[in-house]
């Protein structure tokens, strides 16, 4: 038997970033915090297109907190400027990315025009495998509030977990395999707290804008060797 198959590639169904870093990042050069972030958008993409040549069937990104409202009104601009360029992107290049646009979050927090772009594209790329969820507003106890929320307004008095589940943001998505976090704190930060539970946790001190293909690479590698035994022996 050759060495490959003693120890086969493991990889995860569904991976998860937290995009950390890009405002110390741009510190570090002597530039405002929206310059990380236009970088970090770079980052984004590089990650992106690597995961597409990979054998991943959802890849999730942290971009915008339902805390993070609390950051400076030009710094908010600045974040909500970038995801507006990336939608007209994908309103222009869904065909050619081929992947499934899913916003995570409370869309109530944004304008109409932003908010029925949004769900135009969920539209029109639901047709495709691969998913791409974008975490827009998105909490982990939120989405659980709201879950609740659905549940009981459908009259629901008893719930299974698959019930439950089905009600989060992320119900299109297989189960969350890997989370991982740049720029070195060692926490979730209100995400996917639900999907966490059998997670793989990745934490590396890479900032996200420096982080590229190479790390994930490192990242798959990592979790490829962890010994996962949800709960069992
Ligand atoms: C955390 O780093 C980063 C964010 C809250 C924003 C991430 C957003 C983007 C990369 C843009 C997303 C856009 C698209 C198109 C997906 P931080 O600024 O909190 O870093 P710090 O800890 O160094 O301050």
């Amino acid at each position: 038997m050759q060495k490959a198959d003693k120890n086969p590639i493991v990889m995860p169904r569904h991976v998860a970033f937290i995009m950390d870093g890009n405002g110390r990042w741009a510190n570090k050069r002597g530039m405002p915090r929206e310059y990380g972030h236009r970088f970090g958008v770079k980052a984004f993409r590089a990650v992106l297109e690597h995961c597409s040549t990979l054998d991943i069937e959802a890849v999730t990104f942290y971009a915008f907190s339902t805390e993070n409202w609390k950051r400076p009104q030009r710094e908010v601009n600045a974040i909500l400027d970038l995801m507006d360029h990336y939608l007209t992107e994908c309103e222009k290049k869904h065909e050619e990315y081929r992947f499934r646009l899913i916003f995570l979050g409370d869309k109530s927090a944004f304008d109409d025009k932003r908010r029925t772009r949004m769900e135009a594209l969920e539209r029109d790329t639901a047709h495709h495998q691969r998913i791409l969820n974008i975490a827009l507003n998105y909490g982990g106890r939120d989405e659980i509030v709201n879950a609740c929320n659905r549940l009981l307004a459908n009259g629901r008095a008893h719930v299974t977990a698959e019930d439950f589940a089905a009600a989060l943001y992320t119900a299109s998505s297989p189960e969350l395999d890997l989370i991982i976090r740049t720029g070195g704190d060692l926490r979730i930060s209100n995400f996917l707290l639900w999907q966490a539970a059998y997670a793989e946790l990745y934490f590396t001190d890479v900032l996200w804008p420096d982080f590229g293909p190479a790390e994930v690479d490192a990242a798959l590698a990592e979790f490829s060797t962890r010994k996962r035994r949800f709960g069992g022996v």
